[in-house]
């Protein structure tokens, strides 16, 4: 068996950051599905928040992160990350990262929603892009090794420790179980159990289903979030930096409707609030063919060109419009999982050799509602806390080989999966998840919605256990990983349904027509959804306050 000290299982971000500051004297890997520029990360557009400018203070941002995500952020996790950031960011500048300038030649940053200053430091609207690129290139100064198209399907689990993974090599085809004195998950989130989402087709929420397998558990799962402006037919992300650069969403008549919503941040209101606004007015008639528009005109061809050429390139190739003469037809869609692997501040995930961080992992610095451009942060933040406190911890470990039965497990579940005969194939199962959730978990939820989504996963998972791989061979297996990613769905699935049914409340991105307010008195608590035979069951967490009350 291979043996590592660290074994990271994700190649975006959170993953790449923490390999990096992992002790070089350790023997660290990094294990990814997908080859390491191809992760999602690489699609963030908008921006990194840290709080450079003058009169700016990481208090002010720690307090919009918490007032954004409606006072179910963790207050301790949020003063860590936004303390932190200015010195991630002159960080990330000095490893090559090529953020956008200001007259002065400082780090630009733009408004984003929610933000009391402009927080957001870009590199136009290919901020992930510029990060991750400038991330891999350290991960091969350091000659880190990476596992390039490996699919993990289980965690190790020896007595209660996490001690390695067990993964399929996608090239070459065949299991191997990998030990390790930590695993540090880093797989990003589970916007795919959606049928349309600014997620890329990967995002299929294994971490968070190994872990939750192991018996860790997830947190704030009802918490999804609607990015407010996808872009008509495709759901692919236009950046929130559109409109922190000034543009304005308009209905049918015209009309910059935010002004009815929220008139005094008008487009920048924080994503829940915009999301619904922007329903709102398409269920009352105002829309534009299931959309409203995004007017970027008035900002001129120049500006267009200069600070948001990624979203122009999009809406050409996708939309077949130049958004420097004709408003982008936007609506909101599945953009990100406010819940995850349930961490403390230092990422531990309450199993010993377990870490999480990003996407995957509920620290939680967002609450309800996660502000645009917190996201890059929290992976930088907490990526490089994780290579951290997993470099100290597999100090105190002794390096053993040791025997595992998880390995022949798995090969008897691939030998079944790949010896099921039938019609039913995992494209199809996923497509309908995806509908029952857009369908009854979208930006409106009620009782009534959430049980019919219930019902049909039952029968969804009941079915998927027939699921035929019809691609019989070992190399290169698509067909395979699939279904193993369509289980991750599933799992992940049935936590969010569980969850939400069960929050009798609307808090940020959880919004119930059936119980239209938020009730702090009942419900200012984090849901925690553990693994059981019968089923995910909840139990709550208090939240961490110290210094904003709730208001
Ligand atoms: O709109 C955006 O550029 C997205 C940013 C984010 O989700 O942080």
């Amino acid at each position: 068996m291979r043996l590592h000290d660290i074994l990271i299982v994700g190649a975006g971000l959170a993953g790449m950051r923490a390999a990096v500051v992992a002790p070089s004297d350790l023997d660290v890997a990094v294990i990814s599905k997908v080859h390491p520029v191809r992760s999602h990360s690489v699609a963030a557009q908008g921006g990194i928040n840290a709080a450079l400018g003058e009169n700016d203070s990481w208090e002010a941002h720690a307090f919009d992160t918490t007032k954004g995500g409606l006072y179910l952020g963790d207050q301790d996790a949020i003063e860590a990350m936004c303390r932190e950031a200015p010195d991630d960011i002159h960080e990330l500048e000095r490893l090559g990262v090529i953020f956008s300038r200001d007259g002065q030649g400082r780090i630009a940053q733009r408004p984003f929603g929610g933000a009391g200053f402009p927080r957001a430091c870009y590199a136009a609207d290919r901020t992930g892009h510029a990060i991750l690129h400038a991330m891999y290139e350290q991960l091969l100064k350091r000659r880190i090794a990476v596992y390039e198209e490996w699919y993990v399907t289980a965690l190790i689990m020896e007595d209660g420790v996490c001690r390695g993974v067990v993964a399929w090599d996608l090239i070459r085809g065949g299991l191997h179980a990998i030990g390790a004195k930590a695993v540090i998950l880093a797989t990003g989130g589970s916007g795919r159990v959606f049928l349309t989402s600014t997620n890329a087709v990967i995002n299929t929420g294994d971490g968070m289903a190994l872990a939750y397998r192991a018996g860790a558990p997830l947190a704030d799962m009802e918490f999804v979030q609607f990015h407010p402006t996808t872009l008509k037919g495709t759901g692919i992300l236009i950046t929130e930096g559109a409109r922190g650069e000034g543009a304005y969403l308009l209905n049918t008549l015209g009309e910059r409707f935010m002004e009815t919503y929220a008139p005094q941040q008008m487009e920048l209101a924080t994503r829940s609030v915009v999301s619904l606004a922007i329903g709102q007015e398409i269920l009352e008639g105002r829309g534009v063919d299931g959309c409203v528009l995004l007017d970027l005109r008035h900002l001129g061809r120049q500006r267009i060109l200069e600070r948001l050429p990624q979203i122009r390139e999009l809406a050409i190739e996708f939309a077949g419009l130049d958004p420097i003469e004709t408003p982008i037809p936007v609506r909101p869609g599945a953009h990100y999982q406010m819940g995850g692997v349930r961490t403390n501040q230092w990422t531990e995930t309450g199993i010993a050799g377990l870490y999480a961080a990003g996407e995957c992992a509920c620290v939680s610095v967002h609450g309800a509602n996660r502000l645009g451009g917190n996201s890059l942060l929290e992976t930088i933040v907490f990526g490089r806390r994780a290579g951290i406190r997993a470099g100290e911890y597999v100090r105190t470990i002794a390096r053993q080989a040791f025997e595992t039965d998880q390995l022949v497990i798995e090969q008897r579940r691939v030998q079944r999966m790949l010896a099921q005969e039938g019609s039913i194939r995992a494209w199809q199962i996923r497509e309908e998840l995806g509908q029952v959730m857009s369908l009854n978990l979208g930006l409106v939820r009620t009782h009534e919605s959430m049980a019919a989504a219930l019902t049909a996963l039952t029968a969804l998972t009941h079915r998927a256990d027939s699921v035929t791989v019809q691609d019989k061979g070992r190399v290169f297996n698509s067909d395979l990983v699939q279904t193993f990613e369509l289980q991750s769905l599933l799992d992940v699935a049935e936590t969010i349904v569980t969850s939400a049914l069960a929050r009798q409340e609307s808090r940020g991105a959880h919004y119930r027509s059936d119980f239209p307010k938020r009730d702090d008195v009942q419900w200012l608590k984090h849901s925690v959804a553990r693994r059981t035979p019968q089923g995910p069951t909840v139990a709550y967490e208090p939240v961490t306050v110290t210094r904003f009350p709730p208001a």
